[in-house]
């Protein structure tokens, strides 16, 4: 069957929405991947910070497999006990004691947007209304969580867009604090911003936006969807920051590569979400609900999360030496296995290109932004894997560099 579809296919029959790699991935095992050719890449795209625990992961098949066999979907009109251990399992692990599912980044902050609208006018009236939201951000391409991202090239096109959505600039309290009063309803803010160019956010910054939505009666909504479930060694990053959102949207590794999303509230705030106020047709599958239980199980603890550190270190090691031949890069940032290695100015603009070298040398990144390639892989890859990918990355930066400039 794979061989006789091609990558020209995507060209002819797909929306053309995205641009994928002149490739065809068709069988992965941990951080390997194969083409159809035979071709082996080093992934430390995972999926775009999703594929937390590799590829194929034995446990994770077995929990797929298990639930399989027995229950596959419902419809909300009934639970389910995978996704009901899940919930409790969230709430276990974190500040929340209320959750709600569905299936990506977007719906979960779409959910956490529309609570605090609705939360905010059924408690202090419709003027109540405002959402503070940053430049740069990335929270989906619904219209509402497009409209709140802080990328207009985003939403431009898609005019009219919600109302009332304004943007402060990032890691600027000050600009924050312009715009929070006492008409708005939430922030939403990035921990780390991921595909804005993998920003982290300042302590300083984090708790006084927690204050200022004290002060305010706004509520603080985390986007975890990158940052979440692990990535930062911590299993959240609200955790590794020590400020706790009041709510917060979980997705990506959450499934491993199974796509579930949630949104993570306190009861207080979720009251105001009843019977008919929102809803999914696939939030709260079984078999989602069975594979995220196995992963939280299996990252929540000390061994995956403190290992995210050594690989950290073991990455940036790698990238320091590629470095201190080629000058390419001025900064690498970011906290555990979310980093940006920020280009230095002679070759900014020029990430995508570095990414294509990289993939034909058989190692997958990701950009963050035309200045930031980015590193996300699973937070379990092998030190042999990350030699061997970073040995075939060191080989496209000297192609690269020898290039003469586009
Ligand atoms: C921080 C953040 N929020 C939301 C999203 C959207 O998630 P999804 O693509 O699953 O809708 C992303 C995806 O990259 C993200 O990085």
């Amino acid at each position: 069957m794979s061989s006789s579809i091609t990558r020209q296919n995507f060209d002819e029959w797909m929306i053309p929405v995205y641009a994928p790699a002149p490739f065809i991935p068709v069988r992965a095992e941990r951080s390997t991947l194969w083409d159809q050719q035979g071709k082996s890449y080093i992934d430390f795209a995972g999926g775009i910070a999703v594929n937390a625990l590799g590829h194929a992961n034995p446990e994770l098949r077995k929990a797929l497999e298990e639930q399989a066999g027995k229950l596959w979907h419902t419809g909300n009109g009934y639970t389910n006990e995978p996704i009901l251990r899940l919930a409790k399992q969230l709430i276990d692990a974190t500040f929340a004691d209320r959750v709600f599912f569905c299936n990506s980044g977007a719906e979960a902050n779409e959910a956490a947007l529309k609570l605090a609208r609705k939360y905010a006018h059924d408690v202090y009236g419709p003027q109540k209304s405002g959402i503070v939201a940053f430049k740069n951000a990335f929270h989906g391409r619904t219209l509402f969580t497009v409209t709140a991202g802080g990328q207009p090239a985003y939403s431009q096109d898609f005019a009219p867009l919600p109302p009332d959505i304004s943007h402060a600039v990032y890691n600027d309290l000050q600009s924050a604090a312009a715009l929070i009063d006492d008409n708005t309803c939430a922030v939403i803010v990035e921990p780390i911003q991921g595909e804005g160019g993998v920003v982290p956010a300042e302590p300083a910054f984090l708790k006084g936006l927690r204050e200022l939505c004290d002060r305010h009666n706004a509520l603080l909504i985390f986007d975890e969807v990158q940052t979440g479930v692990g990535r930062t060694g911590s299993l959240y990053a609200y955790m590794h920051y020590g400020v706790t959102p009041d709510v917060l949207s979980t997705a990506k590794a959450l499934g491993g590569g199974f796509p579930i999303g949630a949104m993570l509230t306190r009861e207080q705030f979720s009251r105001s979400m009843t019977v008919g106020t929102h809803g999914t047709t696939y939030g709260g599958n079984p078999l989602a609900g069975a594979v995220a239980g196995k992963v939280l199980d299996i990252v929540n603890t000390p061994d995956v999360l403190n290992g995210v550190k050594q690989r950290h270190d073991a990455i940036v090691e790698h990238i320091d030496a590629i470095n201190r031949k080629h000058n390419l890069f001025k900064a690498v940032r970011g906290v555990g296995l979310l980093m940006g290695c920020v280009l230095s100015d002679n070759y900014a603009g020029r990430a995508k290109e570095l990414l294509q070298l990289a993939a034909e040398e058989g190692a997958m990144v990701l950009i963050a932004g035309a200045n930031v390639v980015r590193f996300a892989p699973s937070l379990i890859i092998s030190d042999d894997e990350i030699g061997v990918g970073l040995e075939r990355f060191a080989r496209a930066c000297e192609r690269f560099v020898a290039k003469a400039p586009s």
